[in-house]
């Protein structure tokens, strides 16, 4: 487990009870946007927002990266008001309100059709910026999620390609090249650097058409909850000598860069054994930090004592949970934890990417999570 920064013990600590926030250092986004920039020198970096929108965070990435990659008109909107001078737009159901957002942005985004259906809709948006097509090519990467080598809703088929390429330029669209992004939380360098390598491959077979200008090969460059990445300077050995002869090579990551910039932190509220299991219930749980129940797994956490009301326990194997209820409402299964009391907090680390984003807050309405920038 990442070890917990005094900055966040102290701001954990100052929190009024019962404690339940979100906290957000974007020195440490911006760290590891520069650890990436040294591995994939030349290379453009679109910071993918979906990972983490925080304010302060989002801010930092629209100075620091050459651009932000948006999902919606929204997030169209949210990038271009924090200083984004540089917006991609991608995403498998798009409005022609968010076409038109895409479209009327200066300068406009550069837009990933998914469809010809896309294709048609910036067309009728009097699109002028660059487009790419987003296919489903290769095969699928280790990951979380893959999103191509297996049908997923994004993108063209591969067979589909040839006529999409026709019906675009057709159109009179500034066709510039793919967008292949193929998958998240890769922890896999061999892996990740092959998909570079046959995306640019296939990019310039599939471009017979036009003139290929851009090659995005999307995100997906791993950080797990364990605190355990993607070994930056393994990606950049395997893709030494990689000539793109002239094609912009954009990576678009979200997890990598956001992931060790946010901490959800949460007070016990309640200790108890139920069968046999002791549990610490928190002020918070899943609807604000969705990502353990999401993908079924154990987030690890830090204890940073509160204002202890009733006994301490001791030598304890916990299992947290927050106050939704639903038995699914769990952070951590089990943590063995010397000392424990009702006040204490847990603080929840590599929690950045896809954490609060993702949360559905609503259900029960509970209140919020404070949400805290330090540094
Ligand atoms: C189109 C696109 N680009 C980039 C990303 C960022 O992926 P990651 O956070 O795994 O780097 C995503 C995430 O789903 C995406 O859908």
């Amino acid at each position: 487990m990442t070890p917990l920064p005094a900055a966040v013990a102290d701001a954990v600590r100052a929190l009024p009870s019962p404690a339940s926030a979100w906290i957000y250092d974007p020195r440490a986004f911006a760290t590891r946007l520069h650890r990436l920039r040294q591995a994939l020198p030349g290379r453009t970096i679109l910071y993918a927002m979906k990972a983490c929108a925080n304010p302060a965070v989002l801010e930092t990435a629209a100075h620091l990266a050459d651009g932000i990659e948006c999902a919606s008109g929204g997030e169209l909107r949210t990038a271009r008001a924090a200083g984004a001078t540089r917006l991609a737009f991608s995403g498998p159901a798009k409005t022609t309100a968010d076409l038109t957002e895409a479209a009327t942005a200066a300068p406009p985004a550069w837009v990933h059709a998914e469809s010809t259906r896309d294709l048609d809709g910036l067309a009728a948006a009097g699109h002028t910026g660059p487009v790419a097509l987003r296919v489903n090519r290769g095969p699928a990467l280790p990951g979380t999620h893959q999103m191509t080598g297996a049908p997923t809703p994004f993108g063209l088929d591969e067979q589909a390609v040839p006529t999409a390429v026709r019906h675009a330029l057709a159109l009179g669209l500034d066709l510039a090249g793919f967008h292949l992004h193929a998958v998240s939380n890769c922890l896999d360098a061999d892996a990740y650097a092959a998909h570079v390598r046959t995306a640019l491959t296939w990019s310039r077979h599939a471009a017979d058409h036009f003139d290929l200008r851009y090659v995005n090969v999307g995100g997906g460059l791993g950080a797990d909850p364990r605190g355990h990445a993607i070994d930056l300077d393994a990606l950049a050995t395997a893709l030494t000598g990689l000539d793109t002869a002239g094609t912009e090579l954009v990576f678009e990551p979200g997890r990598y860069l956001a992931a060790p910039a946010g901490w959800y932190t949460a007070e016990i509220l309640d200790l108890k054994t139920v069968r046999g299991q002791a549990f610490a219930l928190v002020r918070g749980g899943t609807h604000h930090f969705r990502l353990p129940a999401a993908w079924g797994y154990s987030h690890p956490f830090h204890l940073v004592p509160g204002p202890r009301t009733g006994p301490a326990w001791t030598d304890v194997d916990l299992r947290v949970c927050g106050e939704l209820c639903t038995p699914r409402d769990i952070l951590n299964t089990g943590q063995r934890l010397d000392r424990v009391a009702v006040g204490d907090r847990l603080v929840f680390p590599d929690a950045g990417a896809y954490g609060w984003e993702i949360s559905h807050d609503r259900f029960l309405d509970h209140p919020a999570p404070r949400s805290i920038v330090i540094g």
